[in-house]
């Protein structure tokens, strides 16, 4: 387990994988993922049983918050590092928070910072990046909260819901976020 502020990430259980299809099933979580095909749980079984073939520090976790200051925790999300370069140490990071009622309230800003935090200080990453949508103000915020700047726009780099959308690269280097 990974603590932070009311965050902490777990390992992803089987159990895990029915609720993670529903979340990337909804439209709205969807709208800032990559996932535009919906898909089953049939899926989410075979990406799981790939999961466990990868080294652990390339595996993703399940986020779980505390609504509440000493409450109960809750699983609301996944996230984690794809792409690695162990050569060049860079990752690139994702996350969804798939429990809406909990967006808006600090706790993706918070599980980012979290894992900036393992990623510098446990997986020894120098450059941890990220690309996200132009229609993601919510994500892009949280980002530039934790120290992500902007690198570039890939012009309607993704196309939905009819239309083209640019796509931000965003990255923090090690150096930066350790003056922060
Ligand atoms: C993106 C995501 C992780 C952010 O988590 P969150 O808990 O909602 O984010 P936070 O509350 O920490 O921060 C959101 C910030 O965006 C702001 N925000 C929300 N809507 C906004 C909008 N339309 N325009 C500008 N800023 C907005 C919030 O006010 C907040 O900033 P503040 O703290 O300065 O007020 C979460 O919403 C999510 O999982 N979304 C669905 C999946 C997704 O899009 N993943 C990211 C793919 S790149």
């Amino acid at each position: 387990m990974i603590y932070g502020k009311r965050v902490r990430l777990r390992a992803i259980e089987k159990e895990d994988l029915p609720q993670f299809v529903a979340w990337l099933n909804d439209p709205e979580v969807r709208r800032g993922l990559s996932n535009v095909i919906p898909f089953s749980l049939t899926s989410e079984e075979k990406w799981f049983e790939d999961l466990q073939e990868k080294p652990p520090p390339e595996q993703s976790l399940a986020i779980e918050i505390q609504p509440e200051e000493n409450g109960e925790w809750v699983f609301v999300g996944g996230g984690g590092f794809f792409d690695f370069d162990w050569r060049v140490r860079q990752a690139e990071v994702g996350i969804h928070i798939g429990e809406k009622k909990y967006w808006d309230q600090g706790f993706g800003t918070r599980v980012m910072r979290l894992l900036l935090k393992h990623g510098f200080d446990t997986l020894n990453l120098n450059r941890i990046s990220l690309r996200v949508k132009d229609n993601n103000p919510r994500a892009i915020r949280a980002y530039e909260k934790v120290g992500f700047v902007e690198e570039g726009l890939l012009r309607q780099a993704y196309f939905y819901g009819g239309e083209y959308v640019d796509m931000h690269l965003m990255s923090v280097l090690r150096s930066a976020w350790e003056e922060l």
